[in-house]
């Protein structure tokens, strides 16, 4: 028997439209039989995690019976120790998405709007949406005032108003690499009413060399309506066990403390995370890779003709001058898995993670392959 289920949905959820994550390895090889692929569209670290990370998790296993520490005590003391705030200030996430989403559930609810930029990452909305709150979208720049693609704050400022609770600011930006000054972004948060909270978005802030790039917890002292989150997914390689935390003040992560899931970060990521953060050179490394699979796949767009946003961050946003669909698809055949953009409003776009020297140069041979079909 079929039943329309649908409409008993909370209005938010059924609008909804799931997630697209990047295409998984393991589904590409089902569905056409290959062997070697490589994947380069979620934006996780190619040298993987520290081998600190591996021997903690190696040496924790036989504690897995075990439920974790809730209140995540090492990890928050490490991070508290690293970052120079109040272990109090942490809230740990499963993933840095949980907290994210955790701020929706504290701060929005079907009266209230969030605002977030055009081709801002795709879980604000999402979050926004699924407890019944509006989403406000700013346009981006278009590279008069700005870089093009990247958040226009003024744009964004336009949009808030009496009913406005969360501002979502990934800084840098995903899909787009874009970053926002430490002079701008800090007056924007300067100027924000009282009854609005600022994400502030840092899952790349590791990759970020730019001289100019803020780093938002300083400002934690001056606003106490800021949020400040952060990932072990990407330069720390921990994607797989997903770890991530929020950064704000202590009643805000009271708050947040109070919709989180009771063991929401698992054992052996409490465990890889605290590891992971005692590895510099580790850190060091993947960041020297960064840089120079960044160079290496920028000249060899350029040399293309191939104009794509310049990125601070692991990936590189690449416009094809045409619908980008149809190459995805084609680099698939390939065995080259990235990330097409048109969810994020940029149908001429893939974006493509930077992967070890090999796999660029194999990913570059095949979009050659593809575009002189
Ligand atoms: C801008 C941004 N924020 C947050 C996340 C969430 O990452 P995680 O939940 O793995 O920490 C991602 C992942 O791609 C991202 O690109």
């Amino acid at each position: 028997m079929t039943m329309n289920i649908d409409y008993l949905a909370a209005p938010g959820v059924r609008g909804l439209k799931p997630y697209q994550p990047g295409k998984p390895i393991g589904e590409l090889a089902r569905e056409l039989g290959l062997k070697q692929i490589i994947k380069l569209a979620s934006n996780e670290n190619r040298l993987g995690p520290s081998p600190k990370a591996l021997d903690a998790i190696r040496a924790g296993l036989s504690e897995i019976a075990l439920y974790p520490d809730g209140s995540g005590f090492e990890l928050k003391a490490a991070l508290a120790a690293k970052l120079g705030v109040e272990a109090r200030q942490i809230t740990l996430g499963n993933g840095s998405n949980d907290v994210i989403e955790q701020s929706a559930k504290v701060f929005l609810s079907p009266s209230h709007t969030a605002v977030f930029s055009a081709h801002a990452f795709l879980v604000y909305p999402i979050a926004t949406q699924a407890v019944g709150a509006k989403a406000e979208v700013a346009p981006a720049h278009d590279g008069s005032r700005g870089p093009r693609y990247g958040h226009d704050l003024n744009a964004l400022a336009e949009r808030i108003t009496g009913q406005t609770r969360i501002v979502f600011i990934a800084n840098p930006n995903n899909p787009t690499g874009t970053y926002l000054k430490r002079d701008e972004l800090g007056r924007f948060i300067a100027a924000l009413p009282t009854h609005v909270i600022a994400v502030v978005d840092e899952a790349y802030f590791e990759y970020v060399e730019a001289e100019d790039y803020p780093d938002a917890m300083e400002w934690l002292p001056q606003f106490p309506n800021l949020i400040v989150t952060r990932t072990f997914s990407k330069a720390y390689g921990l994607a797989g066990l997903r770890i991530g935390y929020a950064v704000s003040s202590t009643e805000i992560a009271d708050l947040l403390n109070r919709v989180r899931q009771p063991f929401n970060v698992n054992a052996l990521a409490l465990l890889a995370a605290a590891a992971a953060l005692t590895d510099d050179a580790h850190l060091v490394h993947s960041l020297r890779l960064n840089r120079q699979g960044l160079n290496q796949l920028g000249s060899a767009f350029a040399e293309r003709d191939l104009p794509f946003i310049p990125s601070v961050a692991n990936f590189l946003a690449v416009d094809l001058g045409r619908p980008a669909a149809s190459v995805y698809e084609a680099l698939l055949r390939q065995g080259v898995i990235v990330r097409p953009l048109a969810g994020y409003g940029l149908p001429n776009h893939l974006r493509v993670t930077v992967g070890s020297a090999e796999e660029n140069r194999q990913f570059l041979g095949a979009l050659d392959r593809v575009l002189a079909l």
